[in-house]
């Protein structure tokens, strides 16, 4: 286990929220109901379906970063981008796909970097991106090392933010870009029953800009995301209601009856005012 500064209690929450949303074979079990051929899988198969992602807006938003991200400076096939929170690795592999990038991808729970891990060697991605097991607040690399850092709706389960936001610019390299999509807070109430389940800490927008710019990084970009984002859980909410939950009993009923909570708490807040999330591109200013 790497040198973990996360509070024991959101460890052992995100273990148990992110545990069960973690496994390969469920995974190809997605790729095998989408219809595709498990012998000949491509990386693309999986994220351009969402199957390999956790983020809020799955592949629309993963296309909308790429493309506000070409606006500033693409990542070129020199590179190395550093991916934090890399879950099951979809976006790294999307990021190695699009631009040609070499990819480290960081997750604080071995358990998904070792599914991130078999995907990526099962894809035939093993020599283009590399996972480890870190804690995005105390990074396990030298000052300067990464050309890029994506993080893609990472930040709202850390709680010290100070300190994550130093760690990326350390990580920098003078010039290098920091690529984030997060939601914004305050958090409404619809949140409550996430909050619940795991760690959720959400500043304004203007706290958490002003959390990047004392970190050394410059504001570049701000692209809101809301639209997007509620209309990839619309179409989620479609998916789990055609199942028929009737005829389901035990950890899948849970796991139904849980899916939609999640839902309806996400499209709550973002049909709200208070609901916002967005792209956001700064530059490292050096060390
Ligand atoms: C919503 S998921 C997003 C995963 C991935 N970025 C994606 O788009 O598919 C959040 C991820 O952040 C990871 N995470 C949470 N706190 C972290 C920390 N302190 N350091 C590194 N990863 C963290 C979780 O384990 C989880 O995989």
């Amino acid at each position: 286990m790497p040198d973990n500064s996360v509070a024991a209690r959101d460890l052992s929450r995100l273990s148990a929220f992110y545990g069960e949303m973690t496994s390969v074979d469920g995974v190809l079990g997605g790729a095998r109901a989408a219809g595709l051929d498990l012998g000949d899988l491509s990386a693309a198969d999986l994220y351009t379906r969402g199957l390999d992602l956790h983020n809020l807006g799955g592949y629309p938003e993963l296309e909308s970063v790429a493309v506000a991200v070409e606006l500033i400076a693409a990542p070129t096939s020199d590179d190395l981008v550093l991916d934090v929170g890399c879950g099951l690795g979809g976006p790294s592999r999307f990021l190695t796909d699009r631009f040609g990038c070499r990819v480290t991808g960081v997750d604080l729970l071995p358990l998904r970097v070792d599914a991130a891990t078999a995907l990526a060697e099962r894809l035939g991605f093993a020599s283009r991106v590399e996972y480890r097991a870190a804690d995005a607040t105390s990074l396990p690399f030298e000052d300067g090392r990464f050309d890029q850092a994506w993080m893609l709706d990472v930040s709202i389960h850390i709680r010290d933010k100070r300190r994550l936001f130093g760690e990326l610019a350390r990580v920098l390299r003078a010039g290098g870009l920091l690529v984030v999509h997060e939601q914004m807070g305050p958090l409404p109430p619809a949140m409550l029953p996430l909050k619940r389940r795991a760690p959720y800490f959400a500043p304004s927008f203007k706290q958490f800009i002003g959390i990047v710019e004392d970190a050394g990084l410059r504001v570049q970009m701000w692209q809101d995301t809301t639209a997007l984002v509620l209309a990839e859980f619309y179409r989620r909410r479609d998916v789990l209601s055609s199942i028929d939950a009737s005829s389901l009993r035990g950890a899948a009923a849970v796991a139904v009856r849980r899916g939609h909570r999640l839902i309806e708490g996400y499209v709550d807040t973002l049909e709200s005012p208070a609901g916002r999330a967005g792209i956001m591109v700064a530059t490292s200013q050096g060390h």
